[in-house]
């Protein structure tokens, strides 16, 4: 971890009710906010917080990611997203993700050839595949088989042990795209793609996904490079809602695989990295452009739960700084297909004119990163349901960095969040035949919370 300045000053928390009060630390980090440091407070004084969402809570300290919400700053160990889009490539990312510094040329090589010697799949995995119906959401698929893979690779669960740790990472970042390949593959009923150690990983990832054995692919460099930044500009964002998921499976000593299934599970919600398929959708639905100004009411309209997929962000309050970058790579992408999609035009229109609405402008609604990114996959032929599976690869890397820092943190605990119970007091049980009727309508949609 970065030397920190330790505890020096802090707050003192006075109970109004009774006078008492008591001192707590506050920290500083190496850039970011102040925090108060809570760890000794129940101990300390019975008293517990509240924060649905964390959103003012630090589950964790992390040498990884820094993000400024407020100045649309996000940088990896140090380096700047647009620097690390423009002059990295995703496999030096990875490794500045996953060790700490950007690798000499003898460390990229080795770390190259390494991960390239575990693309490919375990013969009996790949029968996994038919278990599943072909008409399964890729992301569905990568649930299941990702976390199958500790079934297969008994000799990296040890998480004791440095070594498989690092095989189980290496190998999940390696393996991910021909994962994924295959979900894509298998639902249209093709055969399964072959990884050509040749390539680069994203011209290997494109090759994966859209050759097929009875035809030449050519990759396009121009689309190998997008995949290439679309992939390092999803590579980690600090503690999101699938990383801090992987955190908390990784606390109870989940092996990586399971670990790692557990954020992909996570990133699937709509509101994460389901949300550049869902601004597909969202297209979809508005049709045309002439529709926009009523979809724009309707996100408006706080009785109405439509939302503008693909706008604003929990914590860039600003403009998202990965959504700049992609942006450019957007526009590069659709002028070198030539594309004239009507979907696309309708969503550059939308962006234009949702960034000059009044609503999005006070709110700080911007568009995120998964608002192009959908556009720029769209456009590259990748089906909307593999958006997603995309995200989920690029993602790997951060995942499985936040896992391996978080073993070696000696402040790190099982996460065991408490709760504000607003539950009943305790009573006493009732026998079946002594309980009487209710006057409410029971339903499974009231059991469900409707009636709640
Ligand atoms: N469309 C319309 N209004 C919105 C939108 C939107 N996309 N996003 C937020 N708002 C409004 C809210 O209604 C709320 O209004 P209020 O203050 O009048 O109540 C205000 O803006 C703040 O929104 P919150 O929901 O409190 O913000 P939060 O930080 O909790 O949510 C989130 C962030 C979930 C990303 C939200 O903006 C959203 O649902 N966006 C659409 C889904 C999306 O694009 N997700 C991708 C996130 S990026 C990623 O995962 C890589």
């Amino acid at each position: 971890m970065n030397p920190e300045n330790e505890a020096d000053d802090s707050f003192t928390l006075t109970d109004n009710g009774t006078g008492e009060s008591w001192k707590l630390p506050a920290r500083t980090g190496t850039m970011g906010n102040r925090l108060v440091d809570i760890k000794s407070l129940y101990g300390t004084t019975g008293l517990l917080t509240y924060d649905p969402g964390f959103t003012s809570t630090a589950s964790c300290k992390s040498d990884i990611t820094f993000i400024d919400g407020e100045k649309g700053i996000l940088l990896h160990r140090g380096y700047s997203i647009a620097d690390l889009a423009e002059k990295s490539d995703f496999m030096e990312v990875c490794y500045l993700l996953l060790y700490g510094e950007l690798p000499t040329p003898e460390e990229k090589n080795s770390f190259n050839t390494d991960i390239k010697h575990h693309t490919l799949i375990h013969e009996q995995l790949a029968r996994f595949y038919s278990g599943f119906m072909r008409s399964a959401h890729p992301m569905a698929i990568m649930v299941g088989v990702v976390g199958a893979l500790s079934a297969f690779y008994h000799d990296s669960t040890d998480i004791t042990d440095i070594e498989q740790r690092r095989l189980a990472a290496h190998r999940l970042i390696a393996k991910m795209p021909t994962i994924g390949a295959c979900a894509y593959k298998y639902s249209l009923g093709l055969p399964f793609p072959t990884p050509r150690n040749n390539l680069s990983y994203a011209e290997n990832l494109l090759q994966m996904m859209f050759s097929n054995p009875a035809e030449d692919y050519e990759i396009l460099p121009a689309l190998s490079r997008a995949v290439d930044r679309l992939l390092i500009l999803h590579a980690d964002h600090e503690q999101n809602a699938s990383t801090s998921t992987v955190r908390l499976a990784g606390s109870s000593g989940a092996n990586p695989y399971a670990c790692i299934a557990s954020g992909i599970a996570s990133l699937w919600g709509p509101a994460h990295g389901g949300a550049n398929e869902a601004v597909l959708k969202m297209l979809e639905e508005i049709g045309s452009v002439d529709r926009i100004r009523k979809y724009i009411a309707k996100a408006q309209d706080k009785k109405d739960p439509f939302r503008l997929m693909g706008f604003g962000h929990r914590v860039y309050k600003n403009y998202d700084p990965r959504a700049t970058v992609m942006r450019k790579s957007c526009h590069e992408v659709l002028s070198t297909l030539g594309i004239q999609d009507p979907q696309l035009e309708l969503a550059m229109r939308l962006e234009e004119i949702a960034l000059n609405d009044d609503y999005f402008i006070e709110k700080k609604l911007y568009p995120n990163v998964d608002f192009y990114s959908g556009i720029i996959m769209k456009a590259m032929g990748f089906p909307t349901s593999m958006f997603t599976v995309m995200f989920a690869i690029g993602r790997t890397v951060g995942w499985i960095s936040h896992w391996k820092e978080m073993l070696v943190d000696d402040e790190q605990k099982i996460g065991r969040p408490r709760q504000l119970y607003s539950g009943k007091k305790q009573r006493r049980h009732i026998s079946l035949d002594r309980r009487g009727h209710t006057e409410k309508k029971i339903s499974w949609s009231w059991l469900w919370g409707g009636g709640r």
